[in-house]
């Protein structure tokens, strides 16, 4: 493609020399009606059917039917320029087979037919300027207007510009200069022009209302991706003269025009001018403005200016003596930039962990009223901040966070700074900076006196005395203790509180919730067993309840069988387990087999508070295999699970029973 470039340059130059200046310069015989003052003309006015040219021009003509010209097939030229003509007749042009020429300029029309070129093959001009048309058809310029040359829509009121002369497909010149266009569309159904890569079109923007660009408008007029938009540079189109806006949305067309080699394309097209803002008024957008001069002025509520820079990426917000009281919650921010604050002069008090934080690239609190800096907005600032101005406000203590800045692109100069032992990491940060920064930054201390930061320890302020000292050795001696506890009870910890509360009564369980509520509990614990096993029942029986009933400390246990009331007894046993401070399930070989077991164990599952609540006892060998698969693996999960052949197993059941038995308060 780039080697047929310099020919294809070669091809237009050219072909714009080859030109014919006028196309229509009448053909014989001519019918010459003008300056008749006709208001309308019929089929009937045409005694030579023979003629080639027709003038109707300055008349009075507002309307003409269909079958006028149905006599004159071999007109070449047709000419109703000053007329006031409003409509247009869609088939009115229907019996030229030949037409070259057709001018219809100033005159009233607001609209033209959809397919009122239809046929119209050799049509090599067009001039429909100095009328009130606000739209063209969709399928007015067919590609079968090969021949067409010249388009003059000049002073009309259109508004948008879709790629017309591309469907042509040839080389023409296309006059939409005076018209109210803003903006480019594309509503042809053609997306893709590459053929146009080599024809000769102009098209002349001019004096028209555009004002902000889009870089939409190069995929409207080419189809093409804008990255290879600058390969059609001799198709741009004329966009001088018009009223640009040089803002933020050139900045992408002009940085990839100053990146290209077409910048320097001899053509005038590219050498369009700013009108706005003021300062860059009459300046070439593509050659004369710096990319840093591309900016936008974003909304605010504060009256500051918020202005988007997109070659720094950055969003400048300015403002200085605005009496603000404390920074601005939220700011616009587009996609991915940072942000560059200046609050010089205001009243803010804090620097507040804002939502904007972390975009923060360099934020100036000089002249304010801080006094608080809250560091988890330092931390987040911490990847993009590059300068911080802190100057003149009432801060006594920085946060440590401040680290993240160096010294020497943070400033904390004029503000009443304690000498205060939890600052004498700030010598440090100061004296890390270069030796081209003022260090001379300093702290007051409790009695007044002024030290420069820099040389300031923990020994001038007297930070370390001799409580500090006392304090530091006992948690040491502590710590050693608290060491070896730890390693003995390491190894076997249960076992070690369990015996510690045998032997001494020293209870360090683990608090449970349920212990601490304060519902009255009836019961010390709730036995759900498998009351079909008679081995079960009988050991539940003699064995567990006497040993818990009739031994200190003597508990209270809820035995079904035994203490069941009258009544409903699926709601009796949900009470009673309600009442209860622990719910122990007494897993045997065929524990699942009773309905009751299932409802107990189940319900203890989903009782509120019943960490440590529930307990388990495997009964035998059986039991031990059962507690290894599902569901008995996940329910025991975490929970306390002791077995009849457990060493200790006594003393581990009444470690876990409730510390104050319900029974002392019946006994009272
Ligand atoms: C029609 O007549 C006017 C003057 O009467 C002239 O200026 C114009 O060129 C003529 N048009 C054609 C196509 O000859
Ligand atoms: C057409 O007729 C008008 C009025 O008679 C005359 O002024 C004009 O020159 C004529 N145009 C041509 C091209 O002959
Ligand atoms: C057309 O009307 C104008 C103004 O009324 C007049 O001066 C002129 O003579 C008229 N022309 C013809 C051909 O009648
Ligand atoms: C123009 O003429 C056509 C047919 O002769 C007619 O239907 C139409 O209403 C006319 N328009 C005006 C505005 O007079
Ligand atoms: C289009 O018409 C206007 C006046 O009607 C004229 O000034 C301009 O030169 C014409 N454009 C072309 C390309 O002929
Ligand atoms: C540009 O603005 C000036 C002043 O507002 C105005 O006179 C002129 O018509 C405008 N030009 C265009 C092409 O809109
Ligand atoms: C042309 O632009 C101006 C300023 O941008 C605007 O006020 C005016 O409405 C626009 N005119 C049209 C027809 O779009
Ligand atoms: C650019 O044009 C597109 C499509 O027409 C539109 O969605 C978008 O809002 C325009 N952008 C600007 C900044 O006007
Ligand atoms: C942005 O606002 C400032 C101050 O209000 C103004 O001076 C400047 O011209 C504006 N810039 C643009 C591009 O609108
Ligand atoms: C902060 O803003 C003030 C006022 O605009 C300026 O004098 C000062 O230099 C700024 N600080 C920095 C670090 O740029
Ligand atoms: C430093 O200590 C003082 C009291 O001595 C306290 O008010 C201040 O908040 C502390 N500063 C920091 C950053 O912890």
């Amino acid at each position: 493609m780039s080697n047929t470039l310099p020919f294809l340059i070669l091809l237009i130059v050219a072909l714009s020399i080859l030109r014919v200046v006028s196309l229509c310069a009448p053909y014989n015989p001519q019918f010459n009606l003008s300056l008749q003052n006709r208001t309308s003309i019929s089929m009937s006015d045409f005694l030579d059917t023979n003629v080639l040219t027709v003038n109707l021009s300055y008349n009075l003509i507002s309307n003409l039917s269909s079958d006028t010209f149905s006599r004159v097939i071999l007109v070449k030229s047709l000419d109703l320029s000053y007329n006031s003509m409003t409509q247009l007749q869609g088939d009115l042009l229907s019996p030229f087979i030949q037409l070259v020429c057709l001018q219809i300029p100033y005159n009233r029309l607001e609209q033209l037919p959809e397919e009122f070129l239809k046929n119209k093959v050799a049509l090599e001009e067009l001039d429909l300027s100095h009328n009130n048309l606000n739209s063209i058809p969709v399928k007015f310029f067919h590609s079968n207007l090969w021949r067409l040359r010249v388009v003059n829509l000049s002073w009309n009121n259109l508004v948008v510009f879709h790629p017309w002369p591309l469907l042509l497909r040839i080389s023409v010149d296309f006059d939409l200069s005076h018209n109210k266009i803003s903006t480019t569309g594309n509503n042809l159904g053609e997306t893709k022009f590459t053929n146009s890569y080599g024809s000769d079109i102009t098209v002349n923007l001019q004096f028209n209302n555009f004002t902000q660009w889009n870089d939409s408008f190069y995929q409207d007029l080419f189809g093409v991706d804008e990255n290879v938009a600058e390969k059609f540079i001799f198709l741009i189109p004329d966009l001088r003269n018009n009223n640009w806006t040089c803002d933020c949305n050139f900045y992408k067309r002009t940085s990839l025009m100053h990146k290209s080699f077409y910048l320097y394309a001899k053509t005038d097209n590219l050498k369009i001018k700013c009108y706005n803002p003021p300062h860059l008024r009459d300046k070439r957008v593509f050659y004369d403005v710096a990319l840093n001069e591309f900016v936008c002025n974003l909304t605010s509520d504060q009256n500051c200016l918020i202005q988007d820079n997109p070659n720094m990426n950055l969003v400048y917000v300015d403002c200085r003596n605005r009496g603000l009281t404390s920074m601005p919650r939220s700011l616009p921010l587009p996609d991915g930039r940072k942000l560059s604050l200046n609050f010089h002069g205001n009243s803010i008090r804090s620097l507040d962990n804002v939502e904007y934080a972390d975009k923060i690239e360099s934020l100036n609190l000089s002249n304010n009223a801080l006094q608080f800096i809250d560091g988890n907005a330092l931390r987040r600032m911490n990847n993009v901040i590059k300068e911080l101005d802190l100057r003149k406000n009432s801060l006594k203590y920085v946060p440590k966070e401040i680290n993240v800045l160096p010294f020497e692109k943070t400033y904390v100069e004029d503000n009443h700074l304690s000498c205060d032992c939890n600052m004498t990491w700030m010598a440090d940060w100061v004296n890390l900076a270069p030796g081209y920064r003022d260090k001379s930054v300093q702290c007051t201390d409790v009695n007044g006196n002024r030290h420069v930061i820099k040389e300031v320890t923990e020994h001038l302020l007297n930070c370390t005395n001799d409580t500090l000292i006392a304090v530091s050795v006992s948690l040491g001696v502590l710590l050693v203790i608290i060491i070896i506890l730890v390693i003995t009870a390491k190894r076997c910890p249960y076992e070690t509180k369990v015996i510690l509360y045998k032997i001494f009564r020293i209870h360090p369980r683990d608090k449970y919730i349920v212990d601490n509520t304060d519902h009255d509990m009836d019961n010390d614990a709730y036995i759900s067993y498998d009351a079909t096993d008679i081995h079960v029942q009988q050991w539940t029986r003699e064995v567990l309840v006497r040993k818990l009933e009739g031994k200190k400390p003597f508990h209270k246990l809820f035995v079904p069988e035994r203490n069941l009331g009258v009544g409903p007894e699926a709601d009796l046993r949900a009470e009673a387990m309600e009442k209860s401070r622990r719910i122990i399930i007494l897993l045997s070989a065929h524990y699942s087999r009773s309905s009751w077991c299932d409802f107990e164990c189940n319900l203890a599952e989903s009782m509120s508070e019943n960490t440590g609540r529930v307990l388990y006892i495997l009964y035998d060998n059986k039991a031990v295999q059962l507690s290894g698969r599902e569901p008995w693996r996940s329910r025991m999960n975490e929970r306390r699970v002791l077995s009849l052949d457990d060493k200790l197993f006594w003393s581990k059941l009444r470690y876990e029973l409730p510390l104050k038995s319900t029974v002392k308060v019946e006994n009272v």
